[in-house]
Formats: structure tokens, C-alpha cells, sequence
């Protein structure tokens, strides 16, 4: 008698076709034309673009290229709207957003089909698993924005927003960017994919219905142009763009210097780790969904297979088998798996990297099954035999590819998840809670999904570490993306301070038997280094006298620093109590020498009560010894039996380019957070008055802080945040010295690497008050989120 599974394999579904009757009858009514979506009113249809069925090539409907003036009259309608909106109040706003996830989940058939349509993703997809999570969105939304005056007290909506996607996920990207800006108070210019733009379009007449005041959504449809307009456009305050890295890294060097908030969401090319331990069969699953989901055109898709060696042929047999029974075919159909890529030139792109891949002498596994005659389609592909550093183990594929390869023990396995310069997800199976939670935190990527695959949830954040971009969707961090703290608007203007120091050739120590060398060295890996150039800067007081010379810190000494707290690895991994521990010793040691510091502050600014300003900074210390183990993470509860733990990760290794306005206190107040998070420091002291960090240098040595935590290059301002911000060791750059120029530079610097910035800008900040130099939101830019999900049972 065979098996139950065996008839089961025998099985055969009959085509079950979608009906596209509502979808196509909707297009014939809107005429397959439309305008732009400005102000609650359709604008004529300008100059056309046809939005084409990736499926079998037809042609849907005609959309407008926006232009410049489009994206201008969409913002001035936007900033119109704003205010009214934002004082509608949070249950105001609450009414609108639950409005539309009811209208969202009652026209779900309509929108799912439109999806499917105009995308070449199954129908399987766009209904049980796309709009189920737009209608979460918007709920989930709605209830923010009714908790706002409650939860987010002290923050205001950040103003007007541009919202730029990609064509893998066109509503549900539309509902992750719309709904937390609507809910915080923004209103929005948002821009779909050319190649997807219709879910939008009936979005908008959703929005109608659900009472969204005029000018709060506002649609723009076309290519990068429409984009490079809203990036550029001066009265737009926050960008949010999901899509390629290329063009991510292009918007941070428009947006640089322009005080825009940013977050981006860009590619990956994330690990799927299989332990010898796990549930093979259950694994095999997961990593259908994980590439093979909407054809691996998916950021997070888990695209590179690392699995143990000693269950390597075991598993690729398994995975051999179930490829074997995929299902290729018309999206609509619902026994599909697989349907069509977006646009031929995806197709040819694909085909290009696994060419590459035959090349170089891998083997290539694809199913025999039979690829539609119209449209662009890819058979599910597995690659063996790459080598780590070949194009197809490297490069975000976005297609049904899958590159596979082995490893040995765990540290292995997360030495190779960690191989690739993105880190936006990652699996890892294992039945050995122990091993999965060790490896968890590892691995560099914003999401880990333990023993499951692309799961996501409104009340989880979403986003990546290093070049998959930065900034948050969904949850409490993804609000914050949408918010300003209302203590930014009381910030003061930046002092002007002319540095009194000019670099000279010197020979460091001059005079007789008694001469003393005042010259301070810089501080790496906790000890005294002669700068590498041999350079020195006299500092002079208030009074214009001589103080004493510093070391000129130059790019090597930076490489130096950034070494040394690279080594620096066990205060991250040290516990939060033992760091606030020696941030409470440091406090201690400079109260015990706070006259002589208050002397050198005031010698060195004229201040008059510099005493002030010691003992904010023995405070400031306390202060964030207090937080260090109480900025704790969160357990969510997203709709699945089980459990996702958000948590606080430091970023890595910081540049920190300091204040001029208050030597020491801004030096304490830019480091202490940064340290007692976890994250190793390179600081570039006040460049006008840098000596009461060198004075640090015996505090720190007796104050039990590891050499390479704190590390101090004085010198240049500008020079030396230019190496911080392009040197590829470094994973964030804060500057706050009221430099606008300088600022500008780090940002548009940090490009090349996608590295986080904080800068202050032409302004500058009142550092005694905790409101602008304290709180989570600082310690929101010495952290970044990592969402653990954990199922329970299986
Ligand atoms: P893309 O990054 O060019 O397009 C994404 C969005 O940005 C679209 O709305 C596009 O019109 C807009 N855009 C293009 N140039 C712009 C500019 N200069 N300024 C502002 N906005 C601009 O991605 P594309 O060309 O659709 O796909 C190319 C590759 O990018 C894919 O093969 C894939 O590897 C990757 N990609 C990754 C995505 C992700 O979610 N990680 C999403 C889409 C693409």
C-alpha cells in the first residue's frame, strides 16, 4: 500500500485561476489613464508610461511621468495640509487610519488581484500574505497615532515626508511608509515604482473614501526623475526610500548638509544558517519561503544557504527534491508558487550573475519545468561550488537564486553570514535553543528569524545594519523615524569660536636640563602615542597667552585609534552593569580632580564659573552609568505563537568630532552614551580647547576603562572627521562642533559606506540641559535594533 506521502507526491492540482473581472473592470473605468494623485484631486494625465502584466507582457494601464513641477505642487499641497492635520489630534488621526485598513481588508480580493496583475507575484502571495499585512499596518497605525500625545510627549511630527519604493512589495512598501507618517502627524509626497504603480493609484481612492484631508497623500507616479525631485525638493523635512543600495548611497549625498531626516532601506544578501541539529524537513520549508517568495525579489531573502557540513548532501538532497515539485505559472493561478519576474531586464540581470556563476565552474541545479512563452520568468536555481568572494556569493541576485555552502562549527558560521558588506536578515536552525541564542546576536543584521523565514509584523522593526541601511519600519523605533524631538527646536545657535591653534613643525620639547615638555600626546589603545606626523598645535587661553601644545593627530593616528578599538571587543561584550560600573569610577576620579579641571576650562575659555560645567559633567556621567543597563530592549508580541525580542546592539566603533562650547561636558556627553551602550569611541577633542580631554587621559588609566574604549586624536577638526567619515572600520560619525560645511561633509562622506551619521549642523546644543544632550533619543543614535523572532513549539 503506498504511503501517504507517496500519494500526496502523486498529487496533481488542476489550474485554479484567479478572476480578474473587478480588477480589469476598475481599469476600464479609470479609462487605463492616469494623472497624479495631488491634493484629494486627479490631475490630467501628462506625458505617458504604459504599466505592463510581467506575466504575459499585455499592456494594463497608462501612467504619468511626473515632473519637477508636479513634485513641487505635491509638496505646497502637502505643507498646506500639514498643520490642520497634525492638530486633527491623535484620535483624529487614529479615526482616518482605521478607516482605511477596514477599507483595505474590504476591498482585499480587488487589491490583491490588481497586485498580482501589475507585478507577476502570486496571487498565493499578494492575498494571504500582502494585504493581510497592509490592513495590520494601518491598524496597527491607528493605534500610535491614538497613544501619540501619551507615548511620544515630547516629539512632534517631523513636517512633510517623501516616500520613495520599489516594485517588489508596491502596497504593502506603500502602507509600511504611509501609515506611521499619517499616524505621527506628517503629510505625504509619495512616489510608487514606475514598473508598479497601480496599487497606488487605488490606494488613493481609498483614501478618499476613508476621509484623508486633501493634501495629506499626495501620489506622484514615474521613473528615478520623479524620485531625484522629491530627494532634492527644500521643503520636503524627511525622506524615507526603500530599494537599491546604488541609489540609496546617491540619496545620502543629495540629502547631505540639508537637515532632511533619512532612513533608508536597502538590499541584502542575508544568510540562511542550517545546524546539523535542525529540523531538516522543517528547514527545507523555510528556505522555500525564504527565496523562492515572490521569486527572490525580496530584500531580505534568505539568498545565501550556509549549512553544516556534516548534513550537506543530506539537505541539498532534500532541497534538490522539493524544487523538483515548485510550481511555475500564471500568478492568478492559486496552485502556483512561482510567478513571474517584474520586467525583463530583471530577467536578463539574473541571468547575467548565474551565467557568471557557470563560468566559474559551479554547478547550477535548476528543475526541468517549462517556462512560459510570454512574460519574463526564472526557474528556481541552486548554486554549489561558489567560492566565498565569487559575484554570485557577493551580489544581492533579487531572483529565485539560491547560492549554497558549507561550514564546519558555529563560529565559522557566523564568520561567513557576517561575509558580505549588508545585513538586513538572517535564519538560523537549530533545535538547540542555546546555539541559536548565542549566534543570534552575532550575526550582523537587523532581523534574525530563529527556526522560521520572512516573517514580519507591524509591531516589529524592520531594517539593517551597515550597507543595508539605516532607520526602522514598524514598531515603537519605526515611530521615531516619523518624529523630531521638540527640545531640537529649542536649540541654540552655534557660539562662535575662532581655534586659537595653529599647527606648526615643532620640535616637541625645547630649553634646558629643567624644561618641561607640554606637549600632550594623543590617546590609543589606552596609552600616551606621539602623533604619527611629529607635528604639534600650540593652544593659547582666552587671554591670548600660551597654554600648551597638543599633538597634530593625522590619518594615521586615526587608523591607529580605530585599531586599537577594533581590539576593544570585550567591552561590548562585557555586561551593561560593569560598564555603568567604571562610567560611576570615572565620575569619581574627576570629581577628585574637578579644581584643577574647572582651572584648565576656565584658563582656557575665559568661562567664569567653569566649576559649573565640572560638575555637569561628573552628572552627565552618572547620568548615563544610570542608563547604561536600564535602555533595555522589548518582547513583542506579533499575531504568531510565539515571541520577538527587540534588542538594543551597539553600532561598533564611533567617531566622535566634539563641541567647542563646553570642552569637557560635551566630550562627556557624546562619549559617555556611546560607551555605556557598548559601542569603542575615536573622539576628536574641541579643536579651540582639546585640553581637558588630553587632561582625561590619567582619569581614564585609573578608572579601570579597557585601553581601546576611548581613544583621543586632537588636531584638526575638519581633516580628521574627513578620515573618520571614509574610513571603512568605522560604523558611525557624530559631529557637533557647528561646523555646517563640516557636517555636510561627514554626510555626504559617510556615502561611500553607508555609515550612521549624527551631526549637528550649523546650530549648537545646551549641553547642561538633559532635554538636548540626553535621553533615549541619544542613546537611539549609539544603538541600533535587532528583532529576534523566536516561535514557540512547532
Ligand atoms: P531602484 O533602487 O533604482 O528603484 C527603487 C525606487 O527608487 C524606484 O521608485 C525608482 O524609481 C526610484 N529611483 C531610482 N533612481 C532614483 C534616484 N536617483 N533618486 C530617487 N529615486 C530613485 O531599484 P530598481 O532599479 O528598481 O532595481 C535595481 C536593483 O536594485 C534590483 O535588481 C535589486 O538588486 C535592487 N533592489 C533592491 C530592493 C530592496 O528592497 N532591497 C528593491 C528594489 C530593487
Amino acid at each position: 500500500m503506498p504511503t501517504i506521502k507517496e500519494i500526496l507526491n502523486t498529487m496533481e492540482y488542476g489550474p485554479a485561476p484567479e478572476s480578474t473581472k473587478e480588477a480589469q473592470a476598475w481599469l476600464e473605468q479609470r479609462g487605463r489613464q492616469f494623472g497624479l494623485f495631488i491634493n484629494n484631486e486627479w490631475s490630467a494625465a501628462g506625458e505617458l508610461f504604459a504599466s505592463i502584466n510581467p506575466a504575459n507582457g499585455s499592456k494594463l494601464a497608462d501612467l504619468t511621468q511626473g515632473t519637477a513641477a508636479d513634485v513641487d505642487r505635491a509638496v505646497a499641497a502637502a505643507r498646506a495640509a500639514q498643520p490642520a492635520w497634525q492638530a486633527l489630534g491623535g484620535h483624529g488621526r487614529a479615526k482616518v487610519l482605521y478607516s482605511i485598513a477596514r477599507l483595505m481588508q474590504k476591498h482585499a480580493r480587488l487589491f490583491a488581484v490588481l497586485e498580482t496583475l501589475d507585478n507577476g507575484k502570486t496571487i498565493r502571495e499578494t492575498r494571504d500574505v500582502d494585504l493581510p499585512l497592509v490592513a495590520r499596518h494601518f491598524y496597527h497605525h491607528a493605534g500610535w497615532a491614538q497613544l501619540q500625545s501619551e507615548e511620544f510627549a515630547d516629539y512632534r511630527a517631523v513636517g512633510v515626508v517623501g516616500q520613495i519604493v520599489p516594485w517588489n512589495f508596491p502596497l504593502l512598501m506603500l502602507a509600511w511608509k504611509i501609515a506611521p507618517a499619517l499616524a505621527a502627524g506628517n503629510t505625504v509626497v509619495f512616489k510608487p515604482a514606475e514598473f508598479t504603480s497601480l496599487s497606488a493609484m487605488l490606494f488613493a481612492d481609498i483614501c478618499v473614501q476613508a476621509g484623508v484631508p486633501a493634501g495629506v497623500v499626495n501620489i506622484v507616479t514615474g521613473d528615478g526623475r520623479v524620485g531625484e525631485a522629491i530627494v532634492k525638493h527644500q521643503g520636503i523635512d524627511k525622506l524615507a526610500f526603500t530599494g537599491s543600495t546604488e541609489v540609496g548611497r546617491l540619496i545620502r549625498e543629495a540629502t547631505a548638509g540639508s537637515g532632511k531626516k533619512l532612513s533608508l532601506e536597502l538590499g541584502g544578501k542575508s544568510p540562511f544558517i542550517v545546524f546539523e541539529d535542525a529540523d531538516l524537513d522543517a528547514a527545507v520549508e523555510g528556505l522555500v519561503d525564504s527565496i523562492w517568495f515572490n521569486q527572490g525579489q525580496v530584500c531580505c531573502a534568505g539568498s545565501r544557504l550556509l549549512v553544516q557540513e556534516s548534513v550537506q548532501e543530506k539537505f541539498l538532497a532534500k532541497l534538490r527534491a522539493r524544487m523538483d515539485k515548485l510550481t511555475l505559472g500564471s500568478p492568478l493561478d492559486k496552485s502556483m508558487d512561482i510567478g513571474a519576474l517584474v520586467d525583463p531586464v530583471q530577467k536578463q540581470r539574473i541571468e547575467g550573475l548565474v551565467q557568471s556563476a557557470r563560468d566559474e565552474g559551479c554547478t547550477v541545479y535548476q528543475p526541468a519545468c517549462e517556462l512560459p512563452a510570454d512574460g519574463s520568468w526564472f526557474p528556481p536555481t541552486l548554486i554549489t561550488g561558489a567560492s566565498t568572494s565569487a559575484a554570485v556569493a557577493q551580489a544581492e541576485i533579487f531572483g529565485p537564486v539560491l547560492v549554497a555552502m558549507s561550514f564546519r562549527t558555529p563560529p565559522e558560521a557566523v564568520q561567513l553570514a557576517n561575509n558580505t558588506v549588508y545585513g538586513l536578515a538572517a535564519c538560523v536552525w537549530t533545535e538547540n535553543i542555546s546555539l541559536a541564542l548565542d549566534v543570534a546576536p552575532a550575526i550582523k543584521a537587523g532581523v534574525v528569524w530563529i527556526n522560521t523565514a520572512n516573517q514580519f509584523d507591524a509591531a516589529c522593526g524592520f531594517g539593517g545594519y551597515r550597507e543595508s541601511g539605516y532607520g526602522r519600519e514598524g514598531g515603537r523605533e519605526g515611530m521615531y523615524e516619523y518624529l523630531t524631538a521638540k527640545s531640537e527646536d529649542a536649540r541654540p545657535a552655534a557660539p562662535v569660536i575662532e581655534p586659537k591653534a595653529k599647527a606648526k613643525a615643532a620640535p616637541v620639547a625645547a630649553g634646558g636640563a629643567f624644561a618641561i615638555d607640554r606637549t600632550a600626546k594623543l590617546y590609543i589603545g589606552g596609552k600616551q602615542a606621539r602623533p604619527d606626523g611629529a607635528y604639534s598645535r600650540a593652544i593659547h587661553g582666552a587671554d591670548g597667552s600660551f597654554i600648551a601644545e597638543v599633538g597634530e593627530g593625522n590619518r594615521k593616528d586615526i587608523r591607529n585609534a580605530v585599531e586599537a578599538a577594533h581590539k576593544a571587543t570585550g567591552w561590548t561584550k562585557a555586561t551593561a552593569h560593569n560598564r555603568a560600573q567604571v562610567l560611576y569610577y570615572i565620575a569619581e576620579n574627576l570629581a577628585a580632580r574637578g579644581e584643577e579641571f574647572a582651572a584648565r576650562i576656565a584658563a582656557m575659555t575665559g568661562a567664569k564659573n567653569a566649576e559649573k560645567e565640572v560638575q555637569a559633567s561628573i552628572e552627565r556621567l552618572f547620568y548615563y552609568a544610570a542608563w547604561a543597563d536600564k535602555y533595555d530592549g522589548l518582547a513583542h508580541q506579533p499575531p504568531m505563537h510565539g515571541i520577538t525580542v527587540a534588542l538594543n546592539e551597539p553600532l561598533g566603533v564611533i567617531g566622535i568630532v566634539c563641541p567647542n562650547e563646553a570642552p569637557l561636558l560635551g566630550f562627556i556627553s557624546l562619549v559617555a552614551p556611546a560607551i555605556a551602550l557598548g559601542n569603542r569611541v575615536v573622539v576628536v577633542p574641541s579643536e579651540a580647547h582639546p585640553l581637558s580631554a588630553t587632561d582625561l587621559y590619567q582619569v581614564l588609566d585609573t578608572s579601570d576603562l579597557p585601553g581601546g574604549v576611548v581613544n583621543i586624536v586632537t588636531g584638526s577638526a575638519d581633516e580628521l572627521a574627513r578620515t573618520l567619515a571614509t574610513h571603512s572600520d568605522i560604523d558611525a560619525v557624530w559631529r557637533h562642533d557647528g561646523s555646517a560645511e563640516g557636517c555636510a561633509e561627514v554626510e555626504r562622506l559617510s556615502a561611500t559606506s553607508l555609515k550612521r551619521t549624527w551631526v549637528g549642523g550649523a546650530k549648537g546644543r545646551d549641553w547642561y540641559s538633559t532635554a538636548q544632550a540626553g535621553g533615549r533619543a541619544v542613546l537611539a543614535h549609539a544603538s541600533q535594533v535587532k528583532n529576534i523572532w523566536i516561535p514557540y513549539g512547532v
